[in-house]
């Protein structure tokens, strides 16, 4: 099977590189984007730049992630996180490369600088002007205090989840550690993502390209299931579940 296809490959690996999508966190309660009622099919995202210019916008955006904070503070590491957390505690793991912004890989016991966040993380925010960090309770609060979003204390430019949104640049360094994660390791597998935004989705053809193995495990066909070594069509959960060490 599939799934024994992967033991194999894992355990002939050397550096095993894990790249992962929203899907890893379904069941976990955290809906993904572009399923039946994932977030992309009941919201229109909002781009960086009409975040920037509109006040509201930002209202809107925090009244999205507010209506959100139970699922997310309630989420627990499902059985993919933690299948890739024993192979990062086996040492076979250096790090995992996620376009999630739900910290759930840190929750099932991954170092933080061993989580290479490509679109940021929801779990805290950050003036977009200098970059300061603040809680959510803190946004919160003063959203919930005069209904408007609020701005920073110290440059007053506009406090947005620390996540990366449309049209916003991408993390530099983040970037660079996972282009050097990619073309280092021998197995690259892509969990739960449907491989469409860019440039995230090029990372999988990256390592490939540098002579890793590819896999991608997924319930659907993903774009680049054709340059894949092996392809697991199945949930995340049945697939990852036998790595998981007690
Ligand atoms: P998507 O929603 O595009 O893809 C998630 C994939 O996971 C889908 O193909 C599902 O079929 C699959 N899936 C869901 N649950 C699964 C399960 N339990 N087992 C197996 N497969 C499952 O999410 P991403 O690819 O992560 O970025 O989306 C990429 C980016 O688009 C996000 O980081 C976000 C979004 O817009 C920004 O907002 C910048
Ligand atoms: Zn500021």
């Amino acid at each position: 099977s599939g799934v024994e296809r992967l033991g194999e490959m894992i355990a002939g690996a050397r550096v095993i590189v894990p790249f992962t999508g929203a899907g890893i966190s379904t069941e976990c309660g955290i809906p993904d984007f572009r399923s039946p009622g994932g977030i992309w099919t009941r919201n229109r995202p909002i781009p960086f730049d009409e975040f920037v210019a509109s006040q509201e916008a930002r209202d809107e955006s925090w009244r999205r992630r507010f209506a959100m904070e139970e699922v997310f503070a309630a989420a627990k590491p499902g059985r993919g996180h933690r299948a890739l957390a024993s192979l990062y505690r086996a040492g076979k793991v250096p790090a995992v490369i996620t376009q999630n912004i739900d910290n759930l890989h840190q929750a099932s016991g991954f170092a933080g600088e061993h989580v290479i966040e490509l679109h940021g993380n929801t779990t805290y925010a950050r003036c977009i002007g200098c970059g300061q960090a603040y809680p959510l309770d803190w946004v919160r609060h003063r959203f919930d205090g005069d209904g408007f979003a609020p701005n920073c204390t110290g440059c007053d430019e506009p406090v947005k989840t620390a996540t990366i949104s449309f049209g916003q640049i991408m993390p530099d360094d983040e970037m660079r550690r996972a282009t050097a994660l990619s073309q280092a390791c021998d197995l690259f597998i892509a969990i739960g993502s449907s491989l469409v935004v860019w440039p995230a989705a090029g990372f999988p053809m990256m390592a490939k390209n540098a002579g890793a193995r590819l896999v991608i495990i997924n319930r659907e066909p993903t774009e680049q299931d054709d340059i894949a070594d092996l392809v697991i069509h199945d949930d995340i959960g049945e697939a990852l579940g036998p790595f998981v060490a007690n």
